[in-house]
């Protein structure tokens, strides 16, 4: 069986033969496994670790050792998805030289394949920057977390002509800069198949109908693993693992705490002349005894 992961240009080539390109993101090694053995041929670590697993409130506190280290860890459960790295908030905005540092550490640390950087026009600069090194980099327009504050919250994008006019010329500078793909994130399902079919690179959608390339979910959206936040509408919730976990767990504590855990089954035994020799040193001796 071949090792070799799966590269950008196994990526184009399934937008050439139609084939959907399905993506998930995973953050730790057991569940990149899992999601690697169901056929996902690229994973993202997206920087929504901070949601799903750090416990902040959103992706910007998520920094370049956070995603290095999930990174890592993905690489290690996985042998043949194509990994991309996340750049978090700041980590590509400030410079094209920190870019590059960045970037380069999450390839040559992380082991990833590719990086990710959300924006449109004001990231083409250093996307050809990264490319120009040699690194494979993602685009990702529409609702672009990371700029939460400026967008006023989690909203659709792309809907009004101007919105929509600037996402497909975004999309193409994207393109001409050597992006090897895009994300389009909410954004209307007629303007996504739009800029699909505008674009020889493939698109992956999340919340942009079914016309992209390809379609990305967030991990712990799709199995249900989401305690705080609402589920997003763009989602899907394949399972409830959350209701699974609580219920397993509160069994668990019950036969703590009532002793059904542990029974002879989960624990060790001494051999027999042992347990008799220990159970005669523990014996209270007759004259202690009233
Ligand atoms: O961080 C992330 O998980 C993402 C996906 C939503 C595309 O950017």
């Amino acid at each position: 069986m071949s090792t070799a992961r799966v590269t950008v240009a196994d990526l184009k080539q399934m937008k050439v033969e139609r084939r959907k390109i399905v993506m998930l993101t995973a953050y730790d090694a057991p569940f990149a496994y899992f999601v690697e053995a169901a056929g996902v041929p690229a994973i993202l670590v997206g920087d929504s670790v901070g949601n799903t697993v750090l416990g902040y409130e959103n992706t910007l506190p998520v920094t370049v050792q956070d995603i290095l280290r999930h990174t890592q860890a993905v690489v290690r459960g996985t042998r043949q998805a194509m990994v991309i790295a996340d750049m978090p908030f700041l980590s590509y905005q400030v410079s094209n030289e920190r870019a590059l540092r960045n970037a380069g550490q999450l390839l040559q640390e992380g082991g990833a394949q590719g990086v990710k950087l959300e924006g449109g026009k004001q990231t083409v600069t250093v996307t050809a920057h990264l490319v120009d090194a040699g690194i494979p980099v993602m685009g990702h327009l529409g609702l672009t977390p990371q700029s939460v504050h400026q967008l006023g919250g989690y909203r659709a994008q792309g809907r009004t002509l101007a919105e929509a006019e600037e996402l497909q010329s975004d999309a193409l500078a994207l393109e001409r800069a050597g992006a090897f793909a895009l994300v389009l994130e909410s954004i209307p399902a007629t303007l996504a198949q739009k800029i699909t079919e505008s674009l020889t690179i493939p698109t992956i959608g999340i919340g942009a109908g079914v016309h992209c390339d390809g379609q990305i979910q967030v991990l712990h959206d799709v199995l249900g693993l989401n305690p705080r936040a609402g589920h997003p509408r763009h989602a899907k919730a394949y399972a409830n693992l959350g209701e699974k976990i609580r219920a397993a767990v509160n069994t668990y504590v019950q036969e703590v705490e009532n002793e059904s855990f542990p029974t002879r089954e989960h624990s060790f035994k001494l051999p027999n002349e042992l347990a008799r020799a220990l159970r005669k040193e523990t014996a209270v001796p007759a004259q202690d005894q009233s």
